[in-house]
């Protein structure tokens, strides 16, 4: 199976910023030596999980944002064989639902004349498809095509919303505020929520179809938590691949937050998520072994100084303690774009290897370093950060667990 181009494909079922470029799986398979779980502590939309699935190797994901839930239960019911068709067939009977629900802000995103097809959609998905249970931060099913319906149902309702569809962030735009008041004033309402349903149902059912279906059913646990404080880490695991945030190039939790209130994740829920976010908490006790680190952080300005700190002490605990809990021989990949801080570019992948190598076990494996000049890929550019120009570079490191000299 090419599996570049089966993911690639995939990944159509829904957004997400700065997902692993297709092609470093192969390389990442090809490296492991020994039979196991494989792990993705920053799993986002959950790209690994898919590949895994793919090669047949059951895999655990992880992720603050519930959306990884969602994507990645789509993904796999794709790759499954289920039905998209149907799942746009429950759209019909959404729009025809009585017991609306709204989210309480739904008045400032949606234009009046959308917004009872938006409650229509949410108040079906509440009542019939899925819940979000807090305690647990995950969404329960009553239907398993849920997650299907969802991110048709979310794509739709995106589209008609006033947030800007080119760029993964919610924010009123005046360009589409226009933009819909025109729509709106030569089209009926039902009719354009239709179309850009069956736009998105379309592109994933022309996924489904190029799809060579695996001879296997691996195991995919995924779950929502702040890896940061995670209280067990999974054992048995002969590969991690991950991806942290690129120090501040995206909020994450923020650019979902539209998605995840019509899921009925709670306002307080979301707001709490952000707070726990990497780089937006505060730094914790590590000591970062690493010259690059200590280099990159003379002469900044304490405000700047902080945030290096936050972003490298809390993103280096959780790879320490992926590699700590990975079998012996087992492989570590990280993967990250160059952020840079005050116009400095900040090696995030050097001083990742340098941290590890230095503290624990863990050797480079030949031929695991690579570095990847963005072509095609739009990452974060046209943004007013830290990083106005787009992330240039991205690098991957592949790490083996040494066997402890006994
Ligand atoms: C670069 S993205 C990963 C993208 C992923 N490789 C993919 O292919 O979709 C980094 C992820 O780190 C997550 N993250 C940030 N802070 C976190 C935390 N404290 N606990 C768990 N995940 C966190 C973000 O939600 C985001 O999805």
């Amino acid at each position: 199976m090419n599996l570049e181009a089966t993911l690639g494909k995939l990944y159509s079922v829904y957004m997400y910023p700065a997902r692993f470029p297709s092609k470093i799986f192969d390389l990442f398979f090809s490296k492991l030596e020994v039979r196991g779980v494989i792990f993705d502590p920053f799993a986002g939309s959950g790209s690994l999980a898919l590949a895994s699935y793919l090669k047949c190797y059951d895999s655990v994901v992880w992720d603050l944002n519930p959306m990884i839930h969602v994507i990645v239960d789509a993904s796999v019911n794709v790759v499954r064989g289920y039905s998209v068709g149907e799942a746009l067939r429950l759209l019909e009977d959404a729009l025809r639902y009585g017991r609306g629900w709204l989210p309480s802000d739904a008045g400032y995103w949606w234009p009046e004349q959308v917004l009872d097809i938006i409650s229509r959609v949410w108040g079906f998905f509440r009542d019939n498809m899925a819940s979000f249970n807090d305690s647990k931060l995950a969404f329960e099913p009553y239907d398993e095509r849920w997650s299907l319906y969802a991110v048709i149902a979310l794509y739709a309702s995106r589209r008609l919303s006033y947030t800007d569809d080119s760029v993964p962030k919610w924010f009123k735009s005046r360009y589409k505020v226009g933009r819909l008041a025109t729509l709106l004033s030569v089209n009926d309402v039902r009719e354009l929520f239709w179309r850009y349903a069956r736009l998105k149902a379309v592109r994933i059912a022309r996924a489904q179809e190029s799809l060579v279906k695996p001879n296997c059913k691996p195991n995919v646990e995924v779950k929502v938590v702040d890896v940061v404080t995670a209280s067990k880490y999974p054992d048995g695991v002969a590969g991690a691949l991950t991806s942290p945030p690129y120090v501040q190039a995206q909020e994450y939790i923020r650019s979902f937050s539209g998605e995840l209130k019509l899921l009925g994740v709670p306002d307080s829920t979301i707001s709490r998520l952000r707070s726990l976010e990497i780089p937006y908490r505060p730094p914790i006790n590590l000591n970062v072994e690493s010259p690059t680190y200590q280099e990159l952080l003379e002469g900044l300005e304490h405000k700047y100084r902080k945030l290096l700190e936050s972003y490298f002490t809390n993103t280096l605990q959780v790879l320490e303690r992926t590699a700590e809990n990975m079998m012996e021989k087992a492989i570590l990949g990280v993967f990250a774009g160059e952020a840079t801080v005050r116009g400095k570019p900040v090696p995030i992948i050097k001083v990742v290897r340098e941290h590890l190598t230095r503290k624990l076990n863990l050797r480079e494996v030949e031929g695991g370093i690579i570095e990847d000049r963005i072509r095609r890929r739009r990452l974060f550019k046209k943004r007013k950060n830290m990083n106005p120009n787009g992330i240039q570079v991205e690098h991957l490191t592949l790490l083996r667990k040494e066997p402890i000299k006994r």
